[in-house]
C-alpha cells in the first residue's frame, strides 16, 4: 500500500489539545505537524509525546540563524528524534548546508536515519510587492526557483513550497528531492485565509510528495472523517507519492 502523503498540523494552543487532536486522528494521517504557536506553549515535551504514541513528527520552527547556532538547533531536534524539520532558504548556502550536516551527524551518532531537512522557499504570504521591499527579486517564481536550487544544490533532500510552485519545480529538481506543501484545500472547504490553493489531489497529481493539512482536518467537526475523506480522495493518485 502507498504511504498515507497527510500531515495533519497541530495549530492548537496546548499539550492537551494537541494529544487529543492526535489522538482522534493518527489512524487516518502519515503525521503531525508541530509548528511555533504548539511548540512555543508546550516545548519539546509535547514532541516526544506525540513521538511517543508512535506518530511520525514534522518540527516546523523555520529557523533561520547563523550556521553554527542552526547547526545546534538541528541536532536537538534530531535528538527528539523528529522525522522532518524546515530551515529558512533564504538563510543561505552555508546555513542550508550546516543544517544538513548537522542532521546527518547527529543522526550518524544516535544510530538512527536522519530526519528530511526541509528547505522553505518563500512564504506563500509575501506577494511580489513584500519581495522588493525585502530587496528580493520581486518575480515570485523566479525567486522560488533561485532559492530552491541553492537549497537543493546545499544538499538538501526537500523543500517546503506553495502547490502552485509544484509543478514547475519539479521541471528544475531532481526526482528524489521531496515536496511538502501546505495551502491545500478539498473542493468542498472554505479556503480561510490561504490564497493560493489546490486540492489535494491537484497537489499530488502535481507531484507534491506530502500534504500540511491544518483547518480542513483539525477544525472539522469530526476531524477524523475529514482525514479519511480526504484520503479517500487521493485513491486515484496515491502511487505518484
Ligand atoms: O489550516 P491550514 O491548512 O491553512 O494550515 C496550514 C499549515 O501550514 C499551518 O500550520 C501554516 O502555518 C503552515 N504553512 C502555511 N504556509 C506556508 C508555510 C506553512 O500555511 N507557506
Amino acid at each position: 500500500m502507498a504511504r498515507n502523503p497527510i500531515i495533519a498540523a497541530l495549530d492548537v494552543p496546548t499539550a492537551e489539545a494537541a494529544l487529543e487532536l492526535a489522538k482522534k486522528i493518527a489512524p487516518a494521517v502519515g503525521g503531525f505537524k508541530i509548528g511555533s504557536e504548539l511548540f512555543t506553549a508546550a516545548g519539546p515535551d509535547i514532541v516526544r509525546r506525540i513521538r511517543a504514541t508512535g506518530s511520525a513528527v514534522f518540527l516546523d520552527l523555520k529557523f533561520h540563524d547563523i550556521p553554527n547556532t542552526v547547526a545546534g538547533a538541528v541536532a536537538s531536534a534530531v535528538r527528539l528524534d523528529v522525522q522532518m524539520l524546515t530551515v529558512h532558504a533564504s538563510g543561505g548556502a552555508d546555513m542550508l548546508k550546516a543544517a544538513e550536516q548537522s542532521a546527518q551527524e547527529t543522526a550518524w551518532e544516535l544510530g538512527h536515519a536522519p530526519p528530511l531537512v526541509l528547505g522553505v522557499t518563500l512564504l506563500t504570504s509575501l506577494d511580489s510587492h513584500a519581495l522588493s521591499q525585502i530587496g528580493f527579486d520581486p518575480n515570485v517564481g523566479r525567486q522560488v526557483r533561485r532559492l530552491a536550487n541553492m537549497a537543493t544544490q546545499g544538499g538538501l533532500r526537500g523543500l517546503v513550497c506553495s502547490p502552485l510552485e509544484v509543478a514547475e519545480l519539479r521541471q528544475i529538481l531532481t526526482a528524489g528531492v521531496q515536496l511538502v506543501t501546505p495551502g491545500i484545500r478539498p473542493e468542498t472547504h472554505p479556503a480561510d485565509d490561504q490564497k493560493r490553493t489546490l486540492s489535494p489531489r491537484e497537489a499530488i497529481a502535481a507531484g507534491a510528495n506530502w500534504l500540511v493539512i491544518g483547518r480542513p482536518i483539525c477544525a472539522a467537526p469530526d476531524p477524523r472523517a475529514a482525514a479519511e475523506k480526504i484520503l479517500e480522495s487521493l485513491t486515484q493518485v496515491r502511487h505518484l507519492v
